[in-house]
């Protein structure tokens, strides 16, 4: 069954993306690590995050980022506490269960890329549709929409050695959105990049989010955060210090590169 939303134009589908709609939320979530130090790398973290937002986290070194965005991912479990994406009870699905739930619906762009430097930029984009079991010929026409929206057309053939480091972030970016994930988490992002490239990222990104994506974005820069996200979460010592809205998120359905539905990727 084709669960996809349409693209947008009807106001029935609008309606239904403007609507709020959890997108994920915390529950007293703390989180320590087995050998780690006795505190808890997140102690006692409660949120709610809603479809269509841009939300920047930030904080000091240690203050829990990555561990907050890598607990919402599902490559790590709560300590105590629930931590729901889309409904679904992430710390209690099963390593299969959670590898399937990564796949359809989360979007993971890391600091450093962890791009595959012996496959090409078309190559590396459809990794995780492999993964997923998608269709060839639909994972094709995916990579070459995202290729050419994000201007990494003409790179395709090109293995990443010979790319400068904000394409090879972009390629992160169109790995990240191949298997059409309702949810991007961002750790640092544009950390390796230099300001210009930062910036081309950071403009990406935003595109994305008009069009309904929602993002969680790590940074430690303040002038980025206040300039492209819509709420910023301070962390200090594994809890909220902070959580300010900037600005309102996008009202606008999301476009067809991102119609949201995991259901198509199942095999
Ligand atoms: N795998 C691990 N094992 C043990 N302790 C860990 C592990 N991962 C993180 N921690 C600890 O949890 C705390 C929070 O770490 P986290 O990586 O979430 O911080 P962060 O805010 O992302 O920092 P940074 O800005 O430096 O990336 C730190 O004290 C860290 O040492
Ligand atoms: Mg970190």
């Amino acid at each position: 069954m084709d669960r996809r939303l349409g693209r947008g134009n009807s106001s029935r589908t609008k309606e239904r993306w403007t609507a709020m709609t959890v997108m994920v939320e915390l529950t007293e979530v703390r989180k320590l690590y087995n050998g780690g130090s006795p505190q808890a790398a997140l102690d006692g973290v409660s949120l709610t995050i809603q479809q269509g937002e841009f939300t920047a986290v930030m904080g000091p070194s240690g203050s829990g980022k990555s561990t907050l965005l890598n607990l919402i991912a599902g490559l790590d479990r709560p300590s105590q506490g629930r931590v729901l994406v889309e409904g679904v009870d992430v710390g209690r699905l099963s390593e299969t269960e959670l590898a399937r739930f990564r796949r359809a619906r989360i979007g993971f762009i890391f600091q450093f890329f962890n791009l595959l430097n012996n496959l090409t930029v078309l190559d590396n984009i459809l990794i995780p549709a492999q993964l997923a079991a998608v269709n060839s010929g639909v994972a094709l026409d995916r990579a070459t929409a995202l290729m050419n929206e994000l201007g990494l057309a003409e790179k395709q053939k090109l293995f990443p050695g010979r790319l400068s480091g904000g394409e090879r972030q972009r390629v992160a970016i169109a790995r990240a959105l191949i298997n059409r994930p309702l949810l991007l988490l961002a750790d640092e992002p544009i950390g390796a990049l230099d300001s210009r490239a930062g910036d081309q990222v950071m403009e990406r990104l935003t595109e994305l989010n008009l069009r309904g994506q929602t993002i969680l974005l790590v940074t430690h820069d303040a002038k980025l955060a206040a300039a492209y996200a819509s709420r910023v979460i301070t962390l200090s010592d594994g809890r909220v210090a902070d959580d300010s809205r900037l600005k309102a998120s996008p009202e606008v359905a999301p476009s067809d590169i991102l119609q949201l539905r995991p259901g198509e990727t199942a095999p």
